[in-house]
């Protein structure tokens, strides 16, 4: 029999790229299904989504829209919805698209090899149970290139921000074994993987109970295994980072210095009403002891403008937070109330032009402090793992170093292969990106 050609295309978060790996993994063991990466070959087209603002959603419907044209040229063509967007809208989203007619949420990726023999006879297909256990960790996933692999540690959230969905379409909090994670590293690093990111809704919150290893002891483990390979993680929450999490990176260099922590909002009276479990000088706290227990660091954060209520004062304290902490870089949001959330039922009475206001105005304070903060690499030699060609000029290739920065550089004559480590001089710098030459 010929193999079913699979298309999988990925919206949202690092998570979804890794289970879309997964499920490539799960797929192509049986003997049955192909992983292409053209569409237009493919038998199935399926789209891992995002529900996390609305925007992510309203991609996906318009996403749909283009793909009835794969549609009209192959009529036998099965599309489906997979990943967040499956499992908040579950049977409902047949109905928005009569395009989709396989549904599959994040914790049942199990069952897809018989979804999609079953929808090839024309049923319709759906599995959205979430599960207090399912952590794929006997599943090799299939892993699309070489030199960097994400690695979910635990899967879940328990925190309940007040106007997230993700503990809605993700489930309850649940960790991997530690010594299934151990043997990956191990497998990754004899397999020339030169990096890994370790995944979770909340890393720091990592527990294997039976082995009683905690975030901060999975993390020295694993920087021993795989001495050779950088070692990564997100995302941290404030309110579980403990210091030990702190010393632990400072313990080993292989531990890259680069914590995404976000903090949402800068006043006290929005974080409770956020749900976030801590308060301002609570964050700022762990900040310090980063910046104290560290010698170089990295500081990234997330950041939403306009949530119910949120008053000029409110809103100029998140600007003076940017400001007290100089991050890096942020990832800066819209409030986009999503139903079903505790947030929901609270007015959404913040006017879309000061939403929009407010977002620029943070927007523009940080790429002020980032370009700053690149400012200050200008003439420092680093070790930049060499990832891929850059995508305005072919002959610049890209890379990263320790501490997460992308670094282009010439590599005209390709002496630079994805995976090599090579020192780089920084020359030259913007708010997102560094230049520099590599030394010989
Ligand atoms: N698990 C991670 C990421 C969650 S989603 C964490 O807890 O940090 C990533 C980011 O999206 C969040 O940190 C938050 O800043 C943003 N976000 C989540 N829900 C949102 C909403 N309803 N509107 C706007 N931004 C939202
Ligand atoms: Fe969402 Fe909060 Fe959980 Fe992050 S910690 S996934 S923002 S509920
Ligand atoms: Fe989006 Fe789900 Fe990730 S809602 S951010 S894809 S966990």
């Amino acid at each position: 029999m010929t193999k079913q050609n699979v298309y999988i295309e990925t919206y949202g978060c690092q998570m979804n790229e890794y289970d879309s790996e997964i499920l490539a993994g799960i797929l192509s063991k049986t003997d049955k299904y192909n992983i292409t990466d053209k569409p237009e070959n493919a038998d199935f087209i399926l789209l891992n989504t995002c529900s996390v603002r609305e925007n992510a959603e309203i991609t996906i419907y318009n996403r749909l829209e283009h793909l009835k044209y794969y549609k009209k040229k192959n009529k036998n063509l099965v599309v489906g919805i997979i990943g967040c967007m499956a499992e908040r809208l579950r049977k409902d989203i047949f109905s928005k698209s009569e395009l989709v007619k396989i549904v599959i949420g994040p914790d049942e990726y199990r069952l897809a090899p018989e979804i999609l023999q079953n929808s090839m006879a024309g049923s319709t297909g759906i599995a959205v149970r979430l599960s207090r256990v399912e952590t794929y960790e006997d599943i090799e996933p299939l892993r699309k290139e070489g030199i960097s692999a994400w690695l979910a540690i635990m899967r879940g959230c328990n925190h309940f921000c007040s106007y997230c969905v993700v503990p809605y379409t993700r489930g309850r909090e649940r960790s991997r074994s530690v010594n299934s994670i151990l043997r990956e590293i191990e497998q990754l690093q004899t397999e020339g993987y030169k990096e890994v990111t370790l995944l979770g809704q909340n890393v720091n919150s990592y527990r294997d109970e039976q082995n009683q290893v905690d975030f901060p002891n999975l993390l020295r483990k694993v920087a021993q295994t795989a001495p050779n390979m950088r070692i990564r993680f997100v995302t941290s929450h404030p309110l579980d980072m403990s210091d030990d999490l702190i010393e632990a990176i400072n313990e080993y260099d292989n531990i890259c210095n680069y914590i995404h922590l976000p903090f949402q909002s800068g006043s006290n009276r929005i974080l409770q009403l956020m749900n976030r479990g801590y308060t301002r000088e609570h964050y700022l706290k762990k900040i310090e002891k980063i910046k104290n227990t560290l010698k170089e660091y990295s500081l990234s954060t997330d950041i939403i403008a306009g949530f119910p209520t949120e008053t000029e004062e409110d809103h100029k304290q998140t600007l003076d937070l940017i400001k007290e902490v100089r991050f890096d870089g942020a990832f800066m949001f819209k409030y986009s109330p999503r139903e079903g959330t505790k947030a929901y039922k609270l007015n959404d009475d913040i006017p879309e032009e000061v939403k929009i206001s407010r977002l620029n105005e943070i927007i523009e304070i940080q790429n002020q402090i980032s370009k700053e903060n690149n400012q200050t690499e200008i003439g420092k030699i680093r070790e930049v793992l060499v990832e891929k060609p850059s995508k305005k000029k072919p002959n610049e290739w890209m890379g990263r170093t320790k501490l997460n920065k992308v670094v282009i550089f010439d590599n005209s004559n390709a002496k630079y292969n994805a995976g090599d480590l090579v020192m780089v001089k920084i020359n030259r710098s913007n708010s997102a990106t560094l230049f520099g030459e590599v030394l010989e």
